[in-house]
């Protein structure tokens, strides 16, 4: 069985998370951006126990822990149903295809995400439509969202299809908004959430606000395997049976004939043992990497913009992201204090080579300046509340 995770018994007590306490680059160990290894320690033997079971079982594909996860992130998210597949780029593209999403039709996602969001898209074949983002939320901007969709039903060359809106760095984005844009022109919402696993907006997770969700589980994920993997959550079960054909050559429930145009796109049963032994320490983690932002927001409050909380959402912290306008010096200075630090991104999407063909012409403001001045801190739960408090600490004294 799992141990519990020392970290969730010692919440940082107010006085340290002050900064009263001053914190020496001696007196912590190094800090990773992410640390597996520390994760790994407490699930090693729970971990090594559920791969031995299937090397026992033979399954490698489709074994019996395919359908045991599925249905305990249904449970966890509460969504109707879970398909796992074999990575979050996969994920969207699957979900695309249920919906047929294809060519001449247009998908409106925003430019301040991951490459994966936009390249989805153009592997079913479809048109990607860039939208602006908030500049505090750093998620799309619900108002833009209207604007680029009225463009491309004006000029009527796409039909508008679907939004993609992204759960940046854990925190969903506005879906209210979304919805109302997109109930006015029939778009379909897929939400990508490939950073926000445990995230939640008006009480439902992530997984379980849009119709339907995609996910990743790389690594570095705040639920990640031991490799590549992914899944997408419904509130419907038919459009769920459609995914397990599609993620399998597209054939019927014997797996005798294609009856659709379907692909490999399975998640290996060694990968969702891991990720069974992963979720039941998921809580916890949630909750340290809670517990670590609010001591950043309390050091950095006073010195510079914090990342937005909007009051219905519970952010799943997978990035603590904040802006600053000498971010390269700053990066630099962290660099120098064994700070390790992450850019996400460097460049919105409607600027690279692979897309900058579908840049709207007047570019997209938000995104662009955002791509220079974004920066993330270490939030993974395996920090020391030392290594926290030199964290913000480090980053107070080169803003402040
Ligand atoms: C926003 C976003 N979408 C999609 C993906 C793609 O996930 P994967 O790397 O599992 O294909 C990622 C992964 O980093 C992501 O951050």
């Amino acid at each position: 069985m799992l141990q519990s995770n020392p970290h969730t018994t010692s919440t940082p007590d107010s006085g340290t998370a002050s900064g009263s306490t001053r914190i020496d680059r001696s007196d912590i160990e190094p800090i990773n951006f992410v640390d597996l290894k520390a994760q790994q320690a407490l699930i090693r033997d729970d971990v090594e126990r559920r791969i031995k079971d299937v090397l026992d079982h033979g399954a490698y594909i489709n074994g019996p822990e395919i359908g045991k996860l599925e249905k305990a992130l249904s449970q966890w998210t509460g969504a109707e149903d879970v398909v796992l597949c074999g990575n979050g780029t996969e994920a969207l593209e699957i979900a695309m295809m249920g919906a047929s999403v294809g060519q001449g039709d247009a998908v409106f996602i925003p430019a301040f995400t991951y490459n994966a969001t936009a390249s989805a898209v153009l592997m079913v074949g479809a048109t990607p439509v860039f939208v602006d983002v908030y500049e505090d939320t750093f998620n799309m901007d619900a108002a833009d969202l209207e604007i680029k969709v009225e463009a491309v039903a004006l000029k009527g060359e796409l039909t508008p299809k679907m939004v993609v809106p992204v759960d940046l760095f854990g925190l969903p984005a506005d879906y209210a908004a979304i919805r109302k844009v997109a109930d006015a022109h029939d778009l379909r919402i897929l939400a990508d959430g490939a950073q926000a696993f445990g995230g939640r907006q008006d009480g439902r997770f992530v997984g379980n606000i849009a119709d339907m969700t995609a996910t990743s589980f790389f690594p570095a994920k705040s639920l990640g395997c031991y490799g590549d993997g992914g899944a997408i959550f419904t509130r419907s079960k038919e459009e769920g049976d459609v995914w397990r054909s599609i993620r399998w050559h597209g054939t019927d429930e014997a797996r005798r004939e294609s009856v659709r145009i379907g692909t490999n796109g399975r998640l290996d049963t060694i990968q969702a043992a891991v990720l069974l032994s992963k979720l039941s320490i998921f809580d916890q983690e949630l909750k340290r990497r809670a517990e670590i932002a609010a001591v950043y927001d309390e050091i950095l409050g006073e010195v510079m913009a914090l990342p937005a909380r909007p009051e219905n959402c519970d952010h799943g912290w997978g990035y603590y992201s904040i802006t600053l306008d000498d971010r390269d010096g700053v990066r630099a200075a962290l660099q120098d204090k064994s700070v390790p630090t992450a850019i996400y991104y460097q460049q919105a999407l409607h600027t690279m080579e692979a897309f900058k063909a579908f840049a709207p012409s007047n570019g997209l403001p938000v995104a662009e300046k955002l791509s220079e001045r974004i920066i993330s801190l270490p939030i993974h739960p395996y920090m020391s509340d030392d290594q926290v408090l030199y964290v913000a600490q480090s980053v107070r004294e080169l803003v402040g």
